[in-house]
């Protein structure tokens, strides 16, 4: 579900009209739902609601502040990967005993960062640990230890170990399989718990699994959760009591209308088996990105020539890959049609090829010099001109956090709507704003 949908032949976002964003704003600009944010994560947390969920939203899915703080004032938590990313999760007002913090590379500052509770290098107040350290090897566990040492801190970690279930809708967004980089095995995680059992400085009370992204079944959850399960009950026999299980995130976005299942789908198979560790006290967490973010954004372009080779018609916008990577990257589907349509073509679904009267097989590409430079290909849309909008629809996920400044491009605009106003949320960079650090650098 989310808030974008076509009315007398003009797209809106809430109650505000795409074309008049484009007319305030310009283009390209990401447009964010404030009430579909809020919408998914309410229902996320509804969904899980037996097992008192700690949904921690994935930063790196949309990094924007002002997206993360319409998440931290409902009461999520923040999962970050960097310690840019929890620069931004504090900076959202997000309290550090609200983060967690993944990834399989942390250094020294990002560890220290963690269990200070502070970004700032300068910081000398008392330490406020963020809620879980997500360890990703062994060799990592002894850093936090050392460096938890050095600030008299003792650290929570939870260990990532990887089920080996195969998941994920892209090869690249795959990460629980025999050649994935992420977590260790059940065995490894069960040597690192024994090798920290009662150190002042680690303690290991967590497990942490993350299989993949865009998936769309329940069945890789019901799988890895049942060998997390396991691998619990394993490491409480041994003597390491485990309080925190977070199943990572995952759920799918709807790039086409119904492709998604709905939070209950995941809900019904998984929290049957969370539920036995929650009534023992075990806190369950959550890091969905896609699912929350995906819908609730659209990117806006403009088209600036309509260009008809022998072979194909090219509908030639003013950002393509740098804007959005996802299509180049992964051969992505993203939804894209006109902002304002005639009423034979308003679109009742989000779908790869609509049968309507009068459309026109086009590839929907950027002005980047790359032949992987496309929004959409062989699409059906109907006629556009050049000055005219197109919108690309579940673009809030993976979609400014990926942009780039490739063709020395600046990274488009940011707008949050909430009902009927708009905000803009990061603004345009300039062309100055590209060359900034380049220039008195050398
Ligand atoms: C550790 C971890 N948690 C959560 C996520 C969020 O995934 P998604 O956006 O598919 O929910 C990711 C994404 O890569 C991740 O690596």
């Amino acid at each position: 579900m989310d808030l974008f949908c076509y009315r007398e032949g003009r797209l809106w976002c809430e109650g505000v009209a795409a074309d008049e964003l484009v007319g305030r704003y310009g283009t390209p600009t990401y447009v964010y739902s404030h009430g579909t944010l809020v919408h998914h994560l309410e229902e996320l947390t509804r969904g899980f609601a037996p097992v008192d969920p700690f949904v921690c939203f994935s930063v790196k899915s949309c990094p924007n502040v002002h997206v993360l703080r319409a998440l931290v004032e409902r009461g999520a938590g923040m999962d970050v990967v960097s310690l840019g990313e929890m620069h931004r999760a504090l900076a959202a007002g997000c309290p550090p005993e609200r983060i967690v913090f993944a990834g399989v590379g942390k250094d020294d500052a990002e560890l220290r960062a963690a269990l200070l509770g502070s970004t700032d290098p300068a910081y000398a107040g008392p330490p406020r640990p963020i809620a879980m350290i997500n360890a990703e090897s062994a060799a990592e566990v002894d850093r936090i230890s050392r460096v938890a040492a050095g600030l008299g801190v003792r650290a929570g970690v939870a260990v990532r170990v990887n089920p080996l279930v195969e998941a994920g809708g892209h090869a690249y967004i795959k990460t629980a399989t025999h050649a994935s980089k992420f977590g260790v095995t059940f065995d490894q995680c069960a040597q690192i718990a024994a090798a920290h059992r009662g150190s002042p400085s680690v303690w290991v009370r967590g497990v942490h699994v993350h299989i993949g992204s865009s998936i769309a079944t329940a069945d890789p959850y019901e799988e890895a959760i049942r060998r997390v399960v396991g691998l619990v009950e394993r490491l409480g026999s041994e003597g390491t009591a485990i309080d925190h299980v977070d199943i990572g995130g995952g759920f799918a976005a709807d790039y086409t209308t119904g492709q998604a299942p709905a939070v209950p789908t995941y809900a019904q198979r998984v929290v049957p088996l969370l539920l036995p560790l929650r009534r023992r006290g075990v806190r369950v967490m959550l890091e969905p990105g896609r699912m929350i973010a995906g819908n609730s954004g659209v990117l806006l372009v403009r088209v600036l020539y309509v260009k008809r080779s022998p072979e194909k018609t090219f509908v030639i916008c003013d950002a393509g890959m740098n804007a959005l990577l996802r299509p180049a990257l992964y051969d992505a589907f993203h939804f894209v049609w006109p902002a304002r349509v005639g009423p034979e073509h308003t679109p009742a679904r989000r779908e790869r090829a609509p049968e309507m009267p009068g459309l026109v097989s086009v590839d929907v590409v950027g002005p980047l010099c790359e032949s992987g430079d496309f929004l959409a290909r062989d699409r059906a849309l109907p006629p556009v001109e050049p000055g005219d909008v197109l919108a690309v629809f579940t673009a809030g996920a993976y979609g400014m956090s990926m942009a780039n400044r490739y063709n020395s491009r600046g990274l488009p605009a940011e707008v949050m709507v909430s009902g009927e106003s708009s905000r803009l949320v990061r603004r345009r960079e300039t062309i100055d704003d590209v060359i900034a650090h380049e220039l008195g650098a050398g």
